[in-house]
């Protein structure tokens, strides 16, 4: 029988419609599966959308519909997008499903009969705009951390899980089970921010707003996003507290579940507390993988530097969008999507690393051999040499994927092609079509070639399915066997054909401006900009001072030489500061905004003159200058600027 493997995606919100990061998600994990299935594993893969909370809520109300409806609009899009890049799930869910938010209650229930979720009272400080409560040591001089208002003291009814009390047994699997987490590095952040400090209760209803799954029996409370959200990885396979339905026997616990570093918190911690008080399995492995950025930029709406698969595919292929962000991601880090890096890849790799060796080769099979495929003749020169290349990535791939190392899997793709190129360089076959007596070894040489590419093309079928299908097409062979000499000579090859079009930059470029010049999205995408501008509230423009009074506050450059999330505060980022003369600790409440990653080595402007003063049981001495209140953007000194410099 064959061995079964479970893998998830998260589900991401049903918000809006999904950009390149969620599907990159999305394409990672449908390479994983394609690349489980072809090792003869019993693949469930499974994604959906996430629909409730309060941000939907809003958004629906916004547009005069109800949520439902909302989401149904957005779900179909998603849906669109997954199968447009070749999603190969065997199931999606959507938490609105009927199924789902019945077993969600049921779950609830249970936990609450256990006593490990209970009834109580949240108190703190209010922010009415931002609907938040916040902790004493969260609120900075009596306002908001979030948005600068003032907050005021206030009681609300909620449910609590018992968090605290599964914390050691959570503690003890993770160090009985080494790679529970992946990459180790953000495990290692959990334990020590998160697990080791102590676990507080979690609050997990909410009285805001209604679209949710109602609390059983008290239904003004709605069930938390996060616990509807991730109870889909057991409801989806059938999962409810009384039966567990075949799906679910024969597939949990989960193998992997694939998900963003920004998440990993609710996964390593929040999820298999959840489990563990449910009595079941712990998944065997999390994923958290690294953010696509445009550029260095965190991808938002607000910036304008949202990037679209379906609009990527247009200009790229689907598999031109696959390749890259696939390969673009390292295993551990961010990675970075611009449209200049893009056309890099495609042009280096696709075009001309694979595609002109696919078409050359082709192309001299039917020039020599009138398409015929050649029998394979002893090895003779560079043979080995190539048909170890191939082997090699043969077993790198085995070995990379086996450890989700899906960039490192390609690039060992690659290498054996770019080996392939020198191949033909170094046998010149040209020349052996001149030669006397040459046939049989120019028959070698083209079988060599066709075979290192059959079996390169069948290592990128989980990652590229449609370009792999092509070039097995190419070769008139459905040989997948990974063994050199395979490739069944006599047969023939098909006319020969391009696989990926080489792009100019600069007509790439004209052509985009130009497109967009009378494009009626960004005609309307503009208006809305302007329709926002025109109803923002600017803040009143505060008294005029004095030059001395410009003065008093010290405004310098500094350098960010390590920057924390504050364990004790989710809303404050704990830096240290290279002042130049000196070094600086200070707190900022940007932890929502930033993640440290995107700080440290920055250089910053900080008011250097002001007096220290106690947060979250630290001590912050000095500030960090920052715009807006929703969207905070730090401001950051020229590369140049020298640290410790004055601003003035
Ligand atoms: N709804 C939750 C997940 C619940 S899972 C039980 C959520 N949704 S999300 O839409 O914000 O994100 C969905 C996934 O996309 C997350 O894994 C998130 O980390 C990932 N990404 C969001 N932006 C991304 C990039 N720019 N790059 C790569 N992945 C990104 O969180």
């Amino acid at each position: 029988m064959k061995e079964k493997f479970y893998l998830t995606t998260a589900i991401p919100y049903c918000s809006g419609k999904p950009h390149i990061g969620n599907t990159y998600e999305v394409i990672l994990t449908d390479a994983i599966a394609r690349y489980k299935r072809q090792q003869g594993y019993d693949v469930f893969f499974l994604t959906g959308t996430d629909e409730h909370g309060i941000k939907i809520e809003t958004k629906a109300a916004e547009l005069g519909i109800t949520p439902k409806e909302f989401v149904d609009g957005v779900n179909a899009e998603v849906k669109r997008i997954w199968s447009l890049v070749g999603a190969s799930y065997d199931k999606f869910i959507r938490t609105t499903d009927g199924y789902h938010e019945k077993a969600v209650s049921d779950i609830f229930k249970k936990l609450l009969e256990k006593g490990d979720i209970y009834k109580g009272e949240y108190e703190g400080w209010y922010c009415v705009p931002d609907e938040s409560f916040f902790t004493d040591t969260q609120v900075v001089d009596g306002k908001c951390p979030d948005c600068g208002r003032p907050v005021q003291r206030a009681r609300e009814e909620a449910y609590f899980f018992k968090m605290s009390k599964y914390a050691d047994r959570l503690l003890k699997h993770i160090e009985e089970n080494p790679g529970f987490v992946e990459p180790e590095s953000r495990l290692k952040e959990m334990v020590n921010n998160f697990l080791k400090p102590g676990l507080q209760d979690l609050c997990v209803t909410r009285s805001s707003f209604t679209w949710g799954v109602p609390v059983p029996g008290d239904e003004k409370h709605v069930i938390y996003v996060w616990i509807d959200a991730l109870s889909n990885y057991i409801t989806a396979l059938g999962y409810d507290v009384d039966e567990q339905g075949e799906l679910f026997k024969k597939y949990w616990p989960c193998d992997l579940h694939v998900i963003g570093k920004d998440i990993v918190r609710f996964h390593t911690i929040y999820w298999p507390i959840m489990l563990l008080a449910l009595e079941l399995p712990l998944p065997k492995k999390i994923y958290g993988h690294g953010w696509l950025n445009f550029g260095t930029d965190k991808m938002s709406k607000s910036k304008g530097n949202v990037m679209y698969a379906d609009e990527l595919a247009e200009l790229f292929g689907v598999d031109g969008v696959r390749y890259y962000t696939l390969s673009a991601m390292p295993f551990a880090a961010d990675g970075s999507i611009t449209y200049e890096s893009i056309i890099s890849v495609y042009n280096t790799d696709l075009a001309n690393n694979l595609g002109n060796l696919v078409n050359r080769t082709a192309a001299m099979n039917k020039k020599y051999f009138g398409k015929k495929i050649q029998q394979r003749g002893e090895e003779e020169g560079p043979d080995a040499e190539l048909r170890e290349a191939i082997e090699k990535a043969v077993k790198d791939v085995r070995s990379y994927m086996d450890g989700y190392r899906v960039s490192d899997a390609l690039a060992a793709i690659f290498e054996a092609f770019r080996r392939a190129n020198k191949y033909i360089d170094e046998t010149t076959p040209w020349t052996l079509a001149k030669a006397e007596g040459a046939e049989k070894r120019l028959g070698t040489i083209l079988y060599n070639l066709l075979e290192t590419i059959r079996i390169g093309a069948v290592l990128l079928e989980p990652f590229v399915p449609e370009t792999s299908k092509k070039i097995l097409e190419q070769l008139g062979t459905d040989c997948k066997t990974t063994e050199f000499g395979g490739l069944a000579a006599n047969n023939e090859t098909a006319e020969p054909a391009v696989l990926f079009a080489r792009i100019d930059e600069k007509e790439f470029f004209a052509k985009l401006s130009e497109e967009n010049k009378d494009n009626e999205k960004d005609v309307n995408k503009a208006k809305e900009i302007k329709e926002e501008l025109s109803e923002k509230e600017y803040e009143p423009l505060a008294e005029a001072i004095e030059f001395n009074d410009f003065l008093k506050p010290d405004l310098r450059v500094a350098k960010v030489l390590e920057c924390e999330v504050m364990p004790k505060s989710k809303k404050l980022l704990k830096f240290q500061l290279d002042l130049g003369f000196e070094k600086r600790q200070v707190l900022s409440g940007i932890a929502k905004f930033y993640k440290p990653e995107e700080l440290i080595g920055k250089k910053i402007i900080m008011v250097a003159n002001l007096k220290p003063r106690m947060l979250a049981g630290e001590e912050s001495n000095g500030m960090i200058l920052a715009s807006g209140h929703d969207d905070v953007h730090v401001l950051f000194a020229d590369d140049d600027a020298a640290i410790g410099d004055r601003i003035c």
